[in-house]
């Protein structure tokens, strides 16, 4: 979103038209974003053989589906549904790594019957894979580096106490199983967590993954996860791709030449993909003076985007309907939601109006895929700008 003739736009569309069209609460989508975000990573890495996964937990929309396919970028899931999803937005099976955390073995045997890879993250469930297919099905396996990194403890998954995949100090039972069933191991996954700013942490925690590496010599994909952090606030570090990109290569490159072939490197964001590209609009029903502070409440609240309650999340807040106000106001903007419910406390807006739109940035990620029926309201409308049109 940017200003153009004194007016918030994408893609040359002013915001506010797309608001009174479609109504709020609505989450809109800028697909130019998210295949400038695509290009930037594939960018970072130029020697690689370098797959791109979407992790659709991130966001579901069908049609942000099929853009990501349009532009060769293939998917993982977590869950059956996901699986449908993918498979409904045109994906093969083959094009589909599923990567849960300790589900059933009746949802794994359901992936690999249309084609996708499975990440296996416990080893209860490696033995079982190794009864049922033997070799007969390549499958890769999570393993847990013991790192600790993420932008808080709720979204690490690689820390010593995580439940996510199987202890590398557990290596040697991973391989006692694999060669009893002769299971055909073709990758080796792991994940560290959610909004990584540090290059480092990454580079830590897929040293461990290239070192376990060399136990499997016919190993073809090495899938680092995703976890790269995009800026929700001016001024917060991100993580800096080129950096990243420039020393995990290196390190990668060295294990090709080790192992004697060369290997595929595969990532799975979802933030780093299309959190930019969404906002969250919504409208100022009341401006509530209070002694201490003035409240703007909206319409729309936890229910819609959970991120600010369940993670502290900073979301940007701009008043579309006021861009180039000459005063500003220090708000508490909180939700309709029938319990404590802010997006934002002490911020300082462009002086708001009952009526006036305002636009929750960042939002793009697990924005609509967290939403909810609470209060029995129904989630916002979502809406793609595509080629010059919404
Ligand atoms: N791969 C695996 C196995 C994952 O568990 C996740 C996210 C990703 C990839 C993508 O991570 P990303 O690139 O989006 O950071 N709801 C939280 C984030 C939870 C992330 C869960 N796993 C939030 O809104 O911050």
């Amino acid at each position: 979103m940017q200003i153009n003739n004194h007016q918030y736009q994408i893609q040359n569309i002013p915001v506010l038209e797309i608001a009174q069209q479609f109504g709020t609460p609505l989450y809109v989508y800028d697909a130019d974003k998210i295949v400038e975000k695509i290009n930037q990573l594939r960018g970072a890495f130029p020697q690689i053989n370098l797959k791109i996964k979407f992790a659709c937990k991130a966001l579901t929309n069908i049609s942000i589906l099929k853009l990501m396919r349009q532009n060769g970028v293939e998917i993982d899931v977590v869950s059956p549904q996901e699986l449908q999803l993918a498979l409904h937005a045109g994906y093969e099976g083959s094009q589909v790594t599923f990567t849960p955390s300790g589900v059933s073995f009746d949802e794994i045997e359901a992936a690999v019957a249309v084609g996708s890879m499975i990440n296996l993250d416990n080893l209860i469930v490696l033995e079982k894979f190794g009864q049922r297919y033997g070799g007969n099905v390549p499958c890769m396996i999570r393993i847990k580096p013991n790192v600790a990194a993420g932008g808080n403890a709720k979204i690490m998954t690689a820390h010593e106490g995580s439940k996510f995949g199987i202890d590398i100090r557990q290596r040697e039972e991973i391989l006692t199983i694999v060669n009893q069933y002769g299971i055909n191991v073709v990758g080796l996954h792991q994940h560290t967590g959610s909004d990584i700013k540090e290059a480092d942490a990454f580079v830590r925690a897929a040293d461990v993954i290239f070192d376990f590496a060399q136990s499997f010599p016919n190993l073809q994909i090495i899938d680092l996860g995703g976890g790269f952090k995009v800026a929700y606030k001016k001024g917060d570090h991100i993580t800096n791709m080129p950096e990243l990109g420039a020393q995990l290569s290196e390190a990668f490159l060295n294990l090709s030449k080790k192992l004697g072939h060369e290997l595929q490197l595969w990532f799975e964001p979802g933030k780093f993909l299309v959190s930019e590209a969404g906002l969250l609009l919504v409208q100022a029903n009341v401006v509530k003076p209070a002694p201490s502070r003035t409240f703007v409440g909206v319409n729309s609240g936890l229910n819609h985007l959970i991120r600010p309650m369940m993670y502290d999340a900073y979301h940007h807040i701009v008043n579309v309907s006021n861009p180039e106000a000459e005063k500003t106001g220090v708000y508490d903007v909180v939700g309709y939601i029938c319990e404590t419910d802010t997006f934002a406390k002490d911020r300082e807006i462009n002086e708001v109006h009952e009526g006036d739109v305002l636009a929750l940035l960042n939002a793009g990620a697990y924005g609509f895929t967290m939403s909810s029926h609470y209060n029995s309201r129904f989630r916002p409308a979502e809406v793609l700008v595509y080629q010059g049109k919404a």
